[in-house]
């Protein structure tokens, strides 16, 4: 028995032995078929730059599962997943990855792949359960699903280049739990069928210009979570049936054109924690229907055009956040909003809102923000606003607050940004409020405030911005004020201040601008002022500060707006202001004596130096002239004669023993250079340089207009004089040298240049309609501008400006683009100008991005990362260049005060573009409706001219050119290709 049974126990063993040994044998075999199918793929297929699949070797032990990025089943070492996401790896869709039968999963999201999809490589994948090609460069259409993907649950398409429909065979993915087609460029409609994928829990088709609206049948998908339709150019309204959407936690719908009414039905979302609505045009009033969503946290409906009060319902939600700025929205804030224990911030500025705040607001929550500005709102601040001390943001100007700053206010010690400027607040600030370490921004200006600033002032040490003009604030700037060492913007103005300005205020060395006019401030200016090298505007005007103005204030590199007016300043003008390029000079009604420096002797200065008996020149009436014979006696005519006499017995002597050679030929020492063949010499040129000849004057010199004896007239420029000579010299010889060598239709032409020992000349062709800036400025002459003579501005302009930029080598930056440096001849042919600044750049300095030593650009025109890199690259032109562009458009000054605040031209109008834009999916704008052209366009055009086509494309251009980064601005050479494309779509 034993025997037999051993016998038997062996035969069994075998028989395991020989089925282990068969599994084994398949297992290799299939790994071995699994490894060949990667390899090939690999080998052929695919790119790998970053070399992430070197260790793909098939004598790797275990090959493949311990391939990187392969993923084994440990039970049968069978390839199950494959994830590559990240690898740089670049080819077509390896779709023979789906040979190794065994695969679920394959994860290529996040490379370099590309091409098109066709339906024969997609159905090798028909047994994945999960697909994700996220972020890739695939393009054309979808690929259609040509067998039925049974297990297929997640399919990722997002971020490529998809384009055209969705296509039908889509439901074939029945098991389909999350689909994602968000960000490519789905130009069709959003169907109907896709509402058929019931198991959907996901579905994103956010960032797409879809033509569509959204498909009634919406509310089928019973199990959908979340729902993210954002950026997808949806028209039409939102669909009752969104109501049954059960299972949803998020809906987002933001940023389309939906219209009509929020319906009711959205009250039946009974699971939803965020509601998306923002950036629509939806309309009507909300109604009372959301007290069953009581998972809700963040509701946004802000950006619409919203009607009627905001509903008990959902005030009285446990919201985190409740947006609703930007819309219409009147009556009184609920109560019960002041209830909620989760709000964290609440924004519903710019409605309509009246009543005052709502008692205990503060109170029961960690209010972080709140923003209830440009309302109606009234009566008092609530007591205890910062209960929680998490509230950071404050901001409530523009309504009618009225009382006083609550105590508590100032024990707030997590403020960072305040605004309550223009409501009726009163009293005195609190003390502590001043000492709130955090603070950044303090704006209180325009309210019946009172107080001064305590000593803890020092501890906000972080503030940027102090702005609290037109109150009632008195006493001394104390010492502790200079421990604002991050202040950029102070404005104190039109207050009570008294007595001198600490002198230690010359350490806030990051001052930008500082207006303190209107007060009763005395002493003198103080000593270092010259110090704040970022000073751009300083405002001491209406003030009672005496002593002479110190010369260091013509020291500071930027500073564009001066006014010391009605003060007592006394002594001369330092002659170091002519330095200053300024836009806006004035030392009027002081105590001024002297001769006006060489520089403001101008009609156009007149104005910023009346009220000053003592001031004199010799050309600029009705200032006196400052001859002072009256003053001399005989006894001194008599010296100074003898004095002469000498001079000239000398004088004969030195010549005669050609001592002084040179001093007798000093005309002859003038370097003259022609560059085009003229009729002329400078002779004739300089005797034309007369005050009555005069048509400009600008940061590097006067223009004169010539008219020659030939017949032929010609503009002059003399540069400034002899005290700025190494920046004239400087201006001189970047102008000469590069006009001298260039010759484009769309440049203006240097005919001639001249130097002196203390003269310097350069003459151009005389441009008879001036500067572009003139005309736009001139309410008559904008009117003159119509729009085809704006576009062909527009268009050679550019071309200026490519051929400086790509036809020029070195490259030219020009530095200074802006209307009054386009001249027009008679026909209005536009020519750049004014080379003062330009800069040759060699390519090795512009692969570094060298830093330009000197200040670039004038106040508007600046391209933004000039302000904090200093560096000024082709790209800088750029940006000037899209704001010319805006002004052709609109008319306006880049920084027109109907902007408001903190706003410029480029925000104006990308606001506005953007607002009416039908298609906000990437940085074009899309077909723009009539009224924003109401809004932008310049009123002085001849409507019957405006093509408005061309506007759009140049708007479209002129938003490119100003993007924020240098990087996405378009190459003059594109600026030109775009402005001339005839195309209607011309806007990528
Ligand atoms: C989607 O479902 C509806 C109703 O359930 C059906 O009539 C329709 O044929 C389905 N669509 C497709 C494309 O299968
Ligand atoms: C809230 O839910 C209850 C119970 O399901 C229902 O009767 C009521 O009508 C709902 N209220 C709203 C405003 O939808």
């Amino acid at each position: 028995m034993s025997c037999r049974g051993g016998r038997d126990h062996i035969q069994i063993l075998f028989f395991i032995l020989a089925i282990l040994l068969t599994g084994l044998i398949q297992t290799a075999d299939s790994s071995n078929r699994d490894a060949a199918i990667l390899l090939r793929v690999k080998n052929s297929q695919l790119h790998d730059p970053l070399r992430k699949l070197d260790d793909w070797v098939a004598s790797a032990p275990s090959a493949p599962c311990s391939w990187m990025g392969v993923y084994c089943d440990k039970k049968n070492d069978s390839v199950v997943s494959i994830g590559l996401s990240d690898f740089g790896v670049s080819g077509d869709f390896p779709a023979d990855f789906c040979r190794i039968s065994t695969l679920r999963n394959m994860d290529l999201s996040s490379n370099n792949l590309g091409g098109s999809i066709d339906s024969d490589s997609i159905s090798l994948c028909s047994h994945l359960l999960s697909l994700n090609l996220s972020s890739n460069y695939f393009v054309g259409r979808l690929p259609e699903f040509p067998v039925e993907f049974l297990k297929l649950t997640v399919l990722d398409f997002s971020y490529n280049n998809f384009s055209g429909e969705i296509p039908a065979s889509f439901v074939n993915l029945p098991k389909l739990d999350f689909l994602s087609l968000g960000s490519n460029l789905l130009n069709g409609s959003i169907p109907d069928f896709l509402f058929n994928l019931t198991e959907l829990t996901q579905l994103v088709l956010s960032g797409n210009p879809f033509i569509s609206s959204l498909p009634e049948n919406i509310g089928s998908l019973r199990k959908l979570e979340n729902l993210v339709l954002s950026y997808c150019n949806l028209a039409g309204t939102i669909p009752v049936s969104i109501g049954n959407l059960v299972s949803l936690k998020i809906l987002d719908l933001s940023a389309n054109y939906l219209q009509g009414n929020i319906p009711e039905s959205i009250g039946g979302l009974k699971n939803v924690e965020v509601i998306e609505l923002f950036g629509n045009q939806l309309s009507g009033e909300l109604a009372d229907t959301f007290s069953n969503l009581t998972s809700l946290r963040y509701f946004d409906a802000s950006a619409n055009n919203l009607t009627g009060k905001i509903p008990e319902s959902l005030a009285g939600l446990q919201l985190e956040s409740l947006q609703l700025m930007d819309n219409f929205l009147e009556g009184e804030i609920p109560e019960v909003v002041a209830l909620n224990p989760n709000l964290i911030e609440l924004r519903l500025f710019n409605n309509k809102l009246s009543g005052s705040l709502p008692e205990f607001m503060g109170m029961n929550s960690d209010l972080v923000e709140i923003d209830v500005s440009t309302n109606n709102l009234e009566g008092p601040l609530p007591r205890n606003l910062c209960y929680k001390k998490k509230l950071t943001h404050l901001v409530l100007f523009g309504n009618r607050i009225s009382g006083t700053i609550p105590e508590s206010y100032g024990e707030c010690s997590s403020l960072t940004y305040v605004r309550i400027q223009g409501n009726e607040l009163s009293g005195v600030v609190p003390d502590g409020f001043w000492g709130i370490s955090g603070l950044e921004l303090v704006e209180l200006a325009d309210n019946k405030l009172q107080g001064f600033f305590p000593p803890l002032i020092s501890n906000a040490a972080g503030l940027g911005q102090l702005l609290i003009s037109g109150n009632n604030f008195s006493g001394k700037f104390p010492v502790e004020i200079c421990g604002l060492q991050e202040v950029k913007k102070m404005d104190c103005s039109k207050n009570q201040f008294f007595g001198d300005l600490p002198s230690c205020m010359s350490q806030l060395s990051k001052l930008q601008e500082f207006h303190i006019q209107e007060n009763q401030f005395s002493g003198e200016i103080p000593k270092g002022i010259g110090d704040w090298t970022e000073l751009t505007q300083l405002d001491l005007s209406d003030n009672r500060f005496s002593g002479s103005i110190p010369a260091e204030i013509g020291s500071l590199p930027v500073l564009t707006h001066l006014d010391l007016s009605h003060n007592s300043l006394s002594g001369e003008i330092p002659i170091s202001l002519t330095n200053l390029k300024l836009n806006e000079f004035n030392v009027s009604y002081n105590r001024l004596q002297g001769k006006v420096p060489l520089g403001f002797d101008t009609k156009f200065f007149l104005s910023s130096l009346i009220g000053n008996p003592n001031l004199c020149s010799p050309d600029l009436s009705p200032l006196p002239p400052c001859s002072r014979s009256k003053h001399v006696n005989f006894v001194l005519v008599g010296i100074l004669s003898v004095l002469a006499l000498i001079l000239v017995v000398l004088l004969w002597l030195l010549i005669k023993t050609k001592k002084l050679i040179s001093f007798g030929k000093r005309k002859k020492s003038w370097k003259i250079t022609s560059f085009q063949r003229i009729g002329f010499n400078e002779e004739e040129v300089l005797a034309a340089l007369k005050d009555e000849n005069l048509i400009g004057s600008g940061g590097s010199g006067r223009v004169y207009r010539v008219k020659l004896k030939s017949g032929q007239t010609v503009a002059a420029k003399r540069l400034w004089g002899t005290h700025r000579i190494a920046e004239s010299e400087g201006v001189f010889h970047s102008e000469v040298e590069t006009l001298g060598r260039i010759r484009h239709a769309n440049i203006v032409r240097l005919l001639f240049s001249c130097m002196g020992e203390d003269i310097k000349v350069l003459v151009y062709d005389y441009m008879k309609n001036g500067s572009l800036g003139d005309m736009l400025n001139d309410e008559k002459h904008g009117a003159y501008l119509d729009w085809p003579k704006r576009f062909a501005i527009a268009l050679g302009a550019a071309q200026g400006l490519a051929y400086l930029h790509h036809d020029c080598v070195p490259a030219i930056v020009h530095r200074d683009v802006k209307p009054n440096n386009i001249l027009m001849d008679e026909e209005f042919k536009p020519k750049v100008a004014d080379f003062g600044l330009a800069k040759a750049v060699r390519q090795d300095e512009l692969q570094s991005d060298q830093l330009m030593s000197r200040v670039a650009g004038s106040y508007g025109y600046i391209a933004p990362e000039y302000a904090y890199t200093m560096k000024v690259t082709e790209k800088s032109d750029v940006y000037s260049f899209g704001v010319v562009l805006l002004e052709l458009i609109t008319g306006k000054r880049p920084n027109d005060p109907s902007f408001g605040e903190s706003k410029n031209i480029v925000r104006w109008v990308t606001e506005i573009a953007f607002k009416s834009s039908k298609q906000g999916s990437d940085n074009a704008i899309g077909t723009m409706d009539k009224t924003c052209f109401d809004q932008l366009l310049d009123p002085r055009m001849n409507s019957s001219t405006i093509e408005y086509d061309e506007v759009e494309k140049i708007l479209n251009v002129a938003l490119s050119c100003t993007a924020e980064l240098p990087v996405s601005r378009p190459s003059m050479r594109r600026v030109v290709e775009l402005i001339k494309d005839h195309s209607p779509a011309s806007s990528k």
